[in-house]
């Protein structure tokens, strides 16, 4: 499979408990899947190649800096990430609810998540900022020289690359490149999250059925690509608002779940993604849609990575302040007047994804740089020959989301 060939749109979602089931608040974990599904359609809607996004990442980022940020520049990252639009949720909430998923991740066999960052060493980090980096998001912090006395664009870009692919078992290489370090002098602040999941499926495929199949990309037309199948009870629910219907695969080790969306009709893709909006994934009304079925499962496999520049997307969305001349970071550094002012200046982002028999590795960085200011008894029919979406969920929500479309 070239990749020119592959149109697979995967999104990976917030990891979001079901609130009977996890201990984070509720409006928080909406908060994660509606900022989820608004990224996954606003980067879609731009990009028609394989594409995977973890949003869980990105979130996890922006909030991090988002208690470095001051007045406007606070408010506006807090209603992008749409936390504002969710009762009881609030910045202590935000703080709180990450530090229970970083620590549930931690403990987790099968999920690691990590941060860190990469602080410029001509200011101290404030107190305050340190305390919820470290805390709240377990983040490891380091000092280190950004000027061109003592370092290089390369040599910070290999820096920060070896530490991601430490992180991400060498799934994500070279996340940044030198280039994104072109004004070196001026860089502040990096921040760095990974997210690196490997499970096998609690049942797997049996390689020896997989055969060359077609996949209709559009109405008539198809290619060939691998199948898996397989006969099983499988979590199947129809979804005739959505003019789709839908399947859960579970894992072996850990509690993410992977969710195929697949539309009723061959070209339903976009239909769908547009609508994806009107049901609330975290509510039980949904999980008791879903009922153990004898299905004749087909479903292909896929491998790739993607990267993206996030800036304009989340620019889209509103986040236009934090980018911007104006942005107000002044509660990373600590100063009495505003010299130690940040602006972001890139949100790169980088994943890797691979679906086969045995199960799912996913994996994904999310690099920000902030710089300074300027300054039934028939067996159900499920076979997955059209673009489709899938999520991975994690405690019953939405863990990873995707989308394909081609091969
Ligand atoms: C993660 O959260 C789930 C749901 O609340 C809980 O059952 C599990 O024990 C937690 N795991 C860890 C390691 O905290
Ligand atoms: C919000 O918080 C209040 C007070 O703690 C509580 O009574 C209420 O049930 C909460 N609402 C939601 C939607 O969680
Ligand atoms: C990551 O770094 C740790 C500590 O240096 C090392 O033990 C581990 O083998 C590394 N993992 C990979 C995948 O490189
Ligand atoms: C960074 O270096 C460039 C040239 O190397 C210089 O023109 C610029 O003034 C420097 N900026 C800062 C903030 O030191
Ligand atoms: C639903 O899909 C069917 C094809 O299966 C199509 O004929 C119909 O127009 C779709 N309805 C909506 C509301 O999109
Ligand atoms: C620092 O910058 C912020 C935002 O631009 C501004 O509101 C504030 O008044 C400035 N503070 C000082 C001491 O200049």
């Amino acid at each position: 499979m070239t990749r020119n060939f592959l149109s697979i749109f995967l999104l990976i979602l917030s990891v979001n408990f079901v609130a009977s089931q996890g201990n984070l608040d509720s409006g928080f974990v909406k908060a994660l899947t509606s900022f989820a599904i608004q990224l996954f359609q606003e980067v879609t809607a731009t990009i028609s190649d394989n594409a995977m996004i973890s949003p869980l990442s990105v979130q996890s980022i922006l909030s991090l800096a988002m208690y470095g940020a001051k007045g406007e520049t606070k408010l506006t990252m807090f209603d992008t990430m749409t936390y504002s639009n969710f009762k009881n949720v609030s910045y202590e909430t935000v703080e709180k609810n990450f530090k229970e998923l970083v620590n549930n991740f931690t403990g987790s066999r099968a999920l690691v998540m990590a941060f860190k960052i990469y602080a410029t060493n001509l200011f101290q980090i404030s107190p305050e900022f340190q305390q919820i980096a470290i805390d709240s998001f377990s983040s490891e912090i380091e000092s280190m020289s950004f000027s061109y006395e003592d370092t290089t664009p390369e040599k910070v870009a290999a820096y920060i690359n070896a530490w991601i692919a430490n992180k991400t078992r060498n799934r994500i290489l070279d996340a940044v490149s030198p280039y994104q370090f072109e004004k070196l002098n001026s860089t502040r602040l990096v921040l760095v999250n990974t997210i690196y999941f490997k499970d096998n499926w609690l049942i797997m495929f049996d390689s020896g059925a997989t055969h060359r199949d077609k996949f209709y990309i559009n109405a008539k037309k198809y290619i060939m690509t691998k199948f898996m199948v397989k006969s099983e009870d499988y979590l199947y629910a129809k979804f005739p608002e959505l003019n789709a219907s839908a399947l859960i695969l579970t894992y072996e080790k850990s509690p993410m779940e992977m969710i195929i969306l697949l539309p009723n009709a061959r070209t339903g893709l976009n239909t769908l993604k547009q609508n994806l909006q009107t049901i609330d994934w975290n509510s039980k009304s949904v999980k008791k849609r879903f009922k153990i079925t004898p299905t004749d499962l087909k479903i292909p496999k896929w491998q790739f990575e993607f990267n993206i520049e996030l800036k304009d997307y989340l620019k889209n969305m509103g986040m236009l302040l934090p980018f911007s001349e104006l942005a107000d970071f002044n509660g990373i550094f600590e100063s009495l007047d505003n010299k130690t002012n940040s602006k972001i200046s890139k949100v790169i982002h980088k994943t890797f994804i691979n679906v086969n028999e045995r199960g799912t590795e996913a994996s994904a960085a999310s690099v920000m740089t902030m710089e300074a200011t300027s300054l039934t008894l028939n067996p159900q029919i499920f076979h997955v020959d059209h673009p489709f979406i899938f999520m991975l969920r994690y405690y019953n929500s939405i863990c990873f989301i995707g989308q394909v479309t081609q091969f």
